[in-house]
């Protein structure tokens, strides 16, 4: 089966300055070679510290950024060899949802307005329905009657409720693949709940594939089939949630679940965590070898030398890290943790 969405060796830097860097220019790899895939109707989620690159690989991924290297596919085909129509059809096709539901919201546009130019720009129905279906939208994304909401500016929204329409600007198109770029952590904890209740029913009634980026691996483990997890530029391990949690088979991704809060906080305080010694280094002179292996507690001599090649692993999953083999003898399973204290 093609992917639907497929990433090789994706690279995207940007200048110190600020800007996208071009071939062969000076600046931060922030994604220095990156492989994904994303079946129809799939949610993988892709994890890592701040500053990895989680939202630079997801703004190419929807057409945002150029890449500097690497090519992005969609249903099989490079996107950079598109003609016009169809690279308007993949830029329909996958849709973000960004992480600040007020940044990407224009203050002085109504709930109608905002919904209506996708629905024209893609001419998705007539201009005569246009109102009907921007208020359809709203229902779908429970701000119901819809009606009473298409003339109210984003200031009149809560933030949960502005999300929501960002959520249905999204799905106006009739997208394939939505990628959500930490779409919760700006909103109350209160109404994060109601927000990825939403995001999973779309996913199932529109048969969306989506990618999920987020810190919270308890949404991971409720919301994805699979997971992606980045350090300094780079997928270290990816592979099914379940056997992912089950046994990681890389030590950051180990170091990750020890170190990730317990919903209990009872539990949590008992729990003899091992948090990640040390900060990520600059992605602007990451470490040689392994860019892991300065803050591992299992690095050998050949770590600081070799970087390692992602190898398949038992689970199903991709590890990179030499001594993935190991695994079961260094990762604690979040589940036994979770055992152990419990
Ligand atoms: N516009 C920019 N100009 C220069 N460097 C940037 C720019 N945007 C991001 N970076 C750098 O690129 C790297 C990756 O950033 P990115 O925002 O993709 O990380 P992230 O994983 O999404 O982090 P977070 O979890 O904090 O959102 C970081 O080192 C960041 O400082
Ligand atoms: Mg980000």
């Amino acid at each position: 089966m093609t992917p639907l969405l497929q990433v090789e060796g994706l690279e995207v830097g940007y200048e110190t300055g600020g800007g996208v860097f071009r071939r062969g220019g000076a600046g931060v790899r922030a994604v220095a070679g990156v492989d994904l895939a994303l079946n129809a109707g799939e949610v993988l989620a892709l994890v890592g510290e701040s500053g990895c690159g989680k939202t630079t690989v997801a703004r190419a991924l929807v057409g945002l950024l150029r890449p500097s290297a690497g090519r992005i596919r969609f249903a099989g085909r490079d996107v950079e060899a598109l003609g016009r129509d169809d690279r308007l059809a993949w830029r329909r096709a996958v849709q973000m949802v960004f992480q600040d539901p007020f940044d990407s919201l224009n203050p002085r546009k109504t709930a109608l307005a905002t919904l209506a130019q996708p629905l024209r720009i893609h001419r998705i129905v007539p201009r005569a329905e246009l109102r009907r279906e921007a208020a359809r939208l709203l229902d779908r994304v429970g701000l119901s009657p819809g009606a009473a909401y298409l003339n109210r500016y984003p200031h009149q929204f809560s933030g949960g409720q502005r999300q929501r329409i960002c959520i249905a600007r999204a799905i106006a198109v009739r997208p394939q693949v939505i990628v959500a770029d930490e779409p919760v952590s700006a909103l109350d904890v209160s109404i994060r709940a109601q927000i990825l209740t939403l995001f999973q029913e779309l996913s199932r009634d529109l048969g969306l594939a989506t990618i999920f980026i987020t810190h919270d691996l308890t949404v991971v483990r409720s919301l994805s089939d699979r997971v992606a997890v980045m350090y300094l530029g780079r997928i270290v391990e990816e592979g099914p949630t379940d056997a992912v949690f089950a046994l990681p088979r890389h030590p950051y991704t180990a170091a990750l679940l020890a170190a990730s809060p317990i919903p209990d906080p009872v539990l949590a305080r008992r729990l003899l965590r091992r948090p990640l010694g040390g900060d990520v280094p600059s992605p602007a002179d990451p470490p040689g070898g392994c860019a892991f292996h300065p803050r591992c507690a299992h690095a050998a001599a050949i770590c600081g030398t070799q970087r390692p090649v992602p190898q398949p692993q038992p689970g199903g999953g991709m590890s990179a890290c030499h001594f993935a083999a190991d695994a079961p003898q260094w990762a604690r399973p979040h589940d036994r943790i979770l055992e152990e204290v419990s």
